[in-house]
């Protein structure tokens, strides 16, 4: 259980053996996938059988990389959160059915707590206990998090002007705080060199599986509950691991059985002082290209170009979906609206989700009839003053 068949790269499609730990390939630099053998597992990996284990993300231990006995041990009760009907949002948005996947309830109040408890579990059943991670806040609090529960350390490289009460977060739980000055790309050349220096290991989105596969698990949850996909699944895009990892579990599922082709059009909404993937897309570009002088409220979507460019791009792409922008001010709207009136505070970034869905079903874009489902990634008690 727990043991992915291999490593295939997303470019060059070399393979790899599943216990290697870097996931950048060293022929073409693309990122390294983990691959399953799907095929053994269908008709034994049913919908009853993950149904009828313990909560959290380790029940979709055999679509993991990482030990589930270790995953467990270490687990802060990560994943199994609520898909919440929104009806007096959908109905405010001029849409039919509308539910919003409320990650805000994860340990540490985001879903990097999945990524994060799977990395920490793989790094750690071989040994690992030295993490190094660039970070816009939220990856690194939750990375403080299960290194302590591992009994290992984190050195954690953040913008100097990411939220405060996130870096202090960070530190309450025993991170090792870099500032850096410069926005996040910069943070990650640091941490690289440090990993590179120090021997620590580099748990960059990308850089090492887990964080992917944990991540994916979101979509695996999506699927269960609605017992299918929906039409439209809208995403707060930085990093774009959410994306893709979300869009790899769909593909997983198909191979089970569970699910069949028909797939979500996937939305990247991006801030509108931060959106490279939004242009990429809308100028039909093979990679995403740096983004100047990124700012944004949102400090996860401040990322001004992802390391996994081309693979989010392919993947909007092949769902036939699209991009879109929101203003820091429609953000704090969306939130406010969220909030008033289905009870759900949304950090900035899940709330930018709520204004592109509005965005595009007045351009018709998202029709009445369709079922959308927003991820609001993160709790808006941190980031709320
Ligand atoms: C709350 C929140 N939402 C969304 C994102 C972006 O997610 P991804 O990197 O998977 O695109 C981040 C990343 O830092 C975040 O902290
Ligand atoms: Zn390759």
């Amino acid at each position: 259980m727990g043991e992915p068949r291999g490593l295939e790269c997303s470019g060059c499609r070399a393979e790899y053996g599943a216990d290697r730990l870097s996931a950048v390939c060293p022929v073409c630099s693309s990122p390294l996938l983990a691959r399953y053998d799907l095929e053994a597992l269908r008709g034994r990996l049913t919908p009853e059988v993950v149904a009828g284990r313990p909560s959290g993300l380790w029940r979709w231990g055999e679509l993991l990389p990482a030990p589930e006995s270790l995953g467990r041990t270490w687990s802060l009760g990560e994943g199994d959160t609520p898909l919440l009907a929104v009806p007096r949002l959908a109905a405010d948005l001029g849409l039919g059915q509308v539910w919003v996947k409320d990650e805000g309830v994860n340990p540490t109040g985001t879903f990097k707590a999945r990524g994060l408890a799977v990395a920490v579990a793989r790094a750690g059943h071989q040994g690992v206990s030295e993490f190094v991670l660039p970070t816009a806040g939220n990856a690194g609090a939750a990375l403080a998090a299960y290194a302590a529960r591992a009994g290992a350390r984190a050195h954690i490289f953040a913008p100097a002007d990411a939220p405060a009460s996130i870096l202090r977060e960070i530190e309450a739980a025993g991170g090792i705080l870099h500032l850096v000055d410069g926005l996040i790309d910069r943070a990650g050349r640091e941490a690289l060199q440090a990993a590179a220096a120090e021997g620590w290991m580099d748990l960059s989105t990308f850089r090492e599986v887990g964080r992917l596969e944990g991540k994916k698990t979101m979509g695996l949850e999506l699927a269960e509950a609605l017992g299918d996909v929906p039409e439209v699944i809208v995403y707060p895009t930085g990093g774009g691991t959410g994306v893709v990892g979300i869009a790899k579990a769909f593909d997983e599922l198909e191979a089970l059985g569970w699910l069949g082709s028909r797939r979500p059009r996937m939305v990247a909404v991006q801030a509108e002082g931060c959106a490279p993937v939004v242009r990429a897309l809308q100028d039909d570009a093979a990679d995403v290209e740096y983004w100047k002088g990124a700012a944004t409220a949102a400090a996860g979507l401040r990322v001004p170009r992802p390391l996994a460019g081309r693979l989010i791009l392919e993947t909007i792409r092949r769902s036939e979906g699209t991009g879109v922008t929101v203003s820091d001010d429609d953000m704090r709207q969306a939130r406010l609206r969220l909030a008033q009136t289905e009870g759900v505070l949304a950090c900035l970034e899940g709330a930018a989700t709520v204004a592109g869905a509005e965005r595009l079903a007045r351009q018709g874009w998202i029709r009445p009839d369709e079922r959308v489902v927003l991820f609001n990634t993160g709790t808006g008690l941190k980031d709320l003053l």
